[in-house]
């Protein structure tokens, strides 16, 4: 796909920015010189810590490049405001939401009946063949829209497992321990940075003439967490181990971290998936849409390398 250089004083309109892949979407949107609104429950709070975490993002935020305004997909009243004057929206669904029915499809609706019509939707490698996840619900919802309305089109962005799990769910085992702890015995993981996701969704919502398209965004290397182990002891410069652990132990060990049933379940699901090598599938539609390679993950922790060092004792 041709890079655009489609950019409207309309701001693109960004539900999860303060999320690992939303705050991709609002860097790359700013830096390709769009205004943006990040749609959050929490619009003053979220300003003041994007403007400080994305590149210049306090004089975009003078500017009024980089705004804000209250969406809670739990909390429905004046969704309609938080969008109007943008037709064009990406859309996360927060891990903690699985009600489709009940919260995400009426915020869809909201924002549709508000006058957006342009929808990139972050899914999941592989909904498309699974009917139990929530994001398969929501790919059909926003297909039933444009099926009524040919005015709506939509994106789905199916990625992959993100770089960035290594430290969000991992990062305090491999800061205190430099070990990974992950029931994935020997699958292999088409790892996804979601620097390129943050990139490729905005080239998708900038496109001149909106089109309708599903992707299934992966990195171009899968990996087992052997060969996850030796990239990251190279990058970091100390050996990292690998407890390829069994589910029992990995569901009691996250359970006792405080972490709620919900969530190590899904994680659970996730891992075993991996094992059974249904994490492993890689193909060109990134690189397609970004117009270069996507990145490794020798590039992600060679960039994320103070996060990823050890805790210092008090
Ligand atoms: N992790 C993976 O490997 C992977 C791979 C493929 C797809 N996915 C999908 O990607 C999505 C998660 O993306 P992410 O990791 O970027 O998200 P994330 O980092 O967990 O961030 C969640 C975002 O949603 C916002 N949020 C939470 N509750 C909300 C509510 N009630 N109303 C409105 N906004 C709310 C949060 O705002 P606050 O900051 O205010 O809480 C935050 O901005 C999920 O649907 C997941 O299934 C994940």
């Amino acid at each position: 796909m041709l890079a655009s250089m489609f950019t409207t004083d309309a701001p693109l309109l960004v539900t999860g920015a303060t999320g690992t892949v939303g705050r991709e979407v609002l860097r790359a949107a700013l830096a390709a010189g769009h205004a943006v609104r990040a749609l959050v429950p929490d619009p003053d709070g979220a300003l003041d810590r994007l403007a400080s975490v994305l590149p210049d993002g306090a004089r975009h935020r003078a500017e009024r490049r980089l705004q804000a305004a209250r969406w809670d997909f739990l909390d429905r009243r004046a969704l309609g405001d938080a969008v109007a004057g943008g037709t064009r929206l990406f859309l996360l669904r927060p891990p903690a939401i699985a009600d489709v029915d009940g919260a995400i499809a009426p915020a869809i609706d909201a924002a549709l009946d508000a006058g957006v019509r342009h929808v990139a939707f972050l899914s999941i490698q592989g909904a498309e063949r699974n009917r139990l996840v929530p994001h398969r619900a929501i790919e059909d919802h926003l297909r039933g829209c444009a099926a009524r309305d040919p005015r709506v089109t939509w994106h789905f962005v199916r990625a992959a497992f993100f770089m960035q799990n290594l430290l969000t769910a991992h990062g305090d085992e491999l800061r205190r321990e430099s070990t990974l702890h992950i029931p994935a015995g020997d699958g292999r993981t088409a790892f996804v940075d979601a620097v390129d996701l943050g990139d490729a969704i905005v080239r998708l919502l900038a496109e001149p003439v909106p089109t309708s398209a599903a992707h299934e965004c992966t990195g171009r290397e899968a990996l087992d967490y052997d060969e996850v182990v030796a990239i990251l002891s190279r990058a970091l410069g100390r050996p990292i181990w690998y407890d390829a652990m069994g589910l029992v132990r990995f569901y009691r060990r996250r359970r006792a971290m405080g972490e709620p049933r919900a969530l190590v379940g899904v994680m659970c699901a996730l891992y075993t998936a991996t094992r059974l090598g249904l994490a492993d599938r890689c193909t060109p539609d990134l690189e397609r849409l970004l117009g270069r390679a996507p990145r490794t993950l020798a590039e992600f922790a060679r960039d994320n390398a103070a996060a990823f060092a050890p805790a210092s004792p008090a």
